[in-house]
């Protein structure tokens, strides 16, 4: 990969270890995938902020980087923690856990990286059209480049936080348009109802595509927040970084191979997301992160309800979604439900939270919660997740 004076410069450790260390990523990724340079990049969103889910060395990587003076070169973001500190009374409790926690969103934040704790950056700062972004966490990537046209790679969490210390990415992937073309039609034969039944498509998908571009065509106005869990389902079983929602879109070829999805491989992809019938003993709302739109939903469909003894209802969002729908964040919370933010049910400690059935709309959070959470996952509906939280 080429790399111009400065960047040499800054790779032979002119500027010091952190930028060399985070230049020597950028470049072993660009020479990986063929990078022909490095281009510069609007935004960085960083993955790898739970303590649950990095640990201990990433820790010391952290404290390394801030030690030898690392900062931001552009505007980043955090993804979500593992703990809600305005909601101590829902969290494991554990003074280790919230110490070390503490710790590693402080050396985000010391290295200029705005501790937003929420997989919907998008919500607080749309990026604009055709601007490129090195943003970690895949339903994030999936969202930015088929939903705001913004162009991302899927990176992890090191590659986005070198990116964001370097303010560039490699030049590969999906950031060059002949690789954002459409490789398969998938022919969605049956009317999708509600975002449970678009995540069950993504979790079908995905399975089969892997990392092609699927273009759908049978999708009849799909909403912004159905589009979400369709691209976070798809890219959890899948690879895949962009989708296009509809059938105008750059194709690979004239003619393109069909994929046709109907009513029994969704029912299908519910029957595999769903490992028990038991009582759930949790109700959980918000992967990804709930939008304004999904919290007033929430809000409409349990005024007047109230939530069973022994059942915690979760609805997390970010913080600024949280705040613009204060009203409706009380009436979720006076029904008995806690709208969390922060966190989320996947990157928590749900087991030691004494949860054992996760009942959800989330296809994404239903695949990962048995392997990552050692829970019982039942997967459906908005409505039935508020019809089984409440009292009849
Ligand atoms: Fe976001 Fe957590 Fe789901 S980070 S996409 S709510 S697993």
């Amino acid at each position: 990969m080429y790399l111009n004076k400065e960047e040499e410069r800054i790779y032979e450790g002119e500027r010091g270890w952190a930028y060399q260390i985070a230049m020597k990523i950028l470049v072993k990724l660009g020479d990986l995938y063929e990078a022909d340079k490095l281009i510069l990049i609007d935004s960085a969103h960083i993955s790898g902020v739970s303590y649950k889910t990095i640990g201990d060395t990433a820790i010391e990587f952290l404290e390394a980087l801030v030690k030898a003076g690392a900062k931001s070169k552009v505007r980043s973001t955090a993804n979500p923690a593992g703990i809600d500190y305005n909601h101590l009374e829902e969290m494991v409790t554990l003074p280790k856990l919230h110490e070390r926690q503490a710790r590693i969103i402080e050396l985000y934040e010391s290295m200029g990286i705005n501790p937003i704790l929420t997989c919907t950056p998008y919500y607080l700062r749309r990026p604009r059209e055709g601007t490129h972004l090195a943003w970690a966490e895949s339903s994030t990537v999936i969202y930015a480049n088929s939903i705001l046209h913004s162009w991302t790679n899927r990176e992890g969490g090191p590659s986005a936080l070198a990116a964001s210390l370097i303010g560039k990415t490699p030049n590969y992937g999906v950031h060059k348009s002949e690789n954002r073309r459409a490789d398969v039609l998938v022919k969605v034969e049956t009317d999708l109802k509600n975002e449970a039944e678009f995540g069950a498509l993504g979790i079908h998908v995905g399975r089969i595509l892997k990392n092609e571009i699927p273009s759908f065509e049978g999708l009849l106005h799909p909403e912004e927040n159905q589009l979400k869990h369709l691209g976070a389902a798809m890219a959890s079983t899948g690879m895949s970084s962009l989708f296009y929602p509809c059938t105008s879109c750059p194709k690979s070829s004239d003619t393109l191979e069909t994929l046709s999805v109907d009513t029994n491989d969704l029912k299908r992809a519910f029957e595999s997301l769903s490992t028990t019938d038991e009582a759930p003993d949790m109700i959980y709302i918000g992967c990804p992160h709930c939008s304004f739109e999904e919290v007033k939903q929430v809000a409409q469909k349990i005024r007047n309800k109230k939530v069973k003894d022994g059942v915690k209802l979760w609805v997390c969002t970010s913080r600024y979604v949280r705040r613009k729908t204060e009203s409706y964040v009380k009436i979720i919370e006076a029904a008995g439900g806690k709208v969390i933010s922060d966190t989320c049910a996947v990157v928590t400690w749900l087991k030691e939270l004494g949860v054992d059935v996760l009942m959800t709309n989330s296809a994404k959070t239903a695949y990962y919660a048995p392997t990552m959470n050692r829970v019982k996952t039942i997967f459906t509906s908005l409505d039935e997740c508020i019809e089984a939280a409440c009292q009849e």
